[in-house]
């Protein structure tokens, strides 16, 4: 057996053509574009790669795109004032904040800043609260473009156990939450965890976001699971490679994410889908 490749990549370029249809559909009603702001502080290169991207999918989408690039230095009080500006702007629909913040920036306070309905990466405690009480409004990115992925293989979800391997804000805890949403039952394993091992071999659906290359072995999957790689990890040799040791994984599987080319690509779009429903329903 081997497993059938969950193609991030075309899932998500068709997406990003259904919201360039109806952005162009928007712009022939007399309706104005949606408007996404996208703040970088300092030079991570990590961020200023992701940060790119997402201009290039705003411009590919016809969507207007606000930059921000800040140097490291800039304040605390500088960034909520420029956030104040961006929530009272009416051409912006999203604003996002791209993470990590150089440390003697407070991350918490600042997202909790951005006006709930322009939280296009549902970060904001508002939006998490809804998602937690089953009446998701603008869902985490990464969360919301793996349970797109899960749809996709058309596998019925309700029941299945799903182990999710990390337990961070951005991806971990939403993410057991969207497959709580979606009838799973869900196990959330982290750094403390003991057995990893035997947690995973339960799964049905197996989520890693844990930042560790290979941390999850092939042997460990249950044979037939789908397995959501959501990893990025550069190689000494340059290559990017995942949380799960894809060779071993690939046989046992029954659906498998790549990496790169499975979350990643997803997430964007996601962005791009969450920038579009504000536009249509949050400010009209
Ligand atoms: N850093 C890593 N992933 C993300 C994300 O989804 N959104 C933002 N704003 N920053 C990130």
């Amino acid at each position: 057996m081997t497993a059938q490749l969950i193609d991030g990549k075309a899932i998500a370029a068709s997406l990003r053509q259904q919201i360039a249809k109806r952005v162009a559909e928007r712009r022939q009603q007399g309706l104005r574009a949606p408007g996404l702001a996208v703040i970088l502080v300092g030079s991570d290169p990590a961020s200023q790669v992701y940060v790119s991207h997402k201009r290039k999918d705003c411009e590919e989408v016809g969507f207007v795109s606000q930059a921000y690039d800040l140097s490291a230095s800039t304040s605390q009080a500088e960034l909520l004032a420029l956030i104040e500006r961006l929530n009272d702007d009416p051409t912006i629909d999203g604003i996002l904040v791209q993470l990590p913040l150089p440390e003697n920036l407070d991350a918490s306070l600042l997202l909790e800043h951005i006006r709930p309905d322009k939280d296009v990466d549902g970060f904001h405690p508002y939006n998490i609260g809804r998602l937690a009480q089953r009446m998701p409004l603008l869902r985490p990115c990464t969360p919301q473009g793996i349970m797109t992925l899960l749809h996709s293989t058309g596998v019925d979800l309700y029941g299945l156990h799903a182990v999710v391997v990390g337990a961070s804000n951005i991806v971990g805890r939403p993410m057991a939450m969207e497959l709580l949403l979606a009838g799973c039952t869900v196990t959330i394993t982290h750094r403390f965890t003991k057995e990893l091992a035997c947690h995973v071999a339960q799964a049905d659906i197996v989520v890693v976001a844990a930042g560790k290359p290979g941390l999850v072995k092939g042997e460990w999957i249950k044979p037939g699971a789908i397995v959501i790689d959501v990893g990025i990890n550069r190689q000494a040799d340059g290559k990017l490679t995942g949380d799960v040791e894809y060779d071993s994984a690939l046989p046992r599987a029954g659906w498998i994410t790549p990496v790169p080319g499975g979350v990643g690509p997803m997430t964007r779009a996601c962005l791009l889908e969450n920038t579009l429903h504000a536009a249509e329903h949050l400010h009209k």
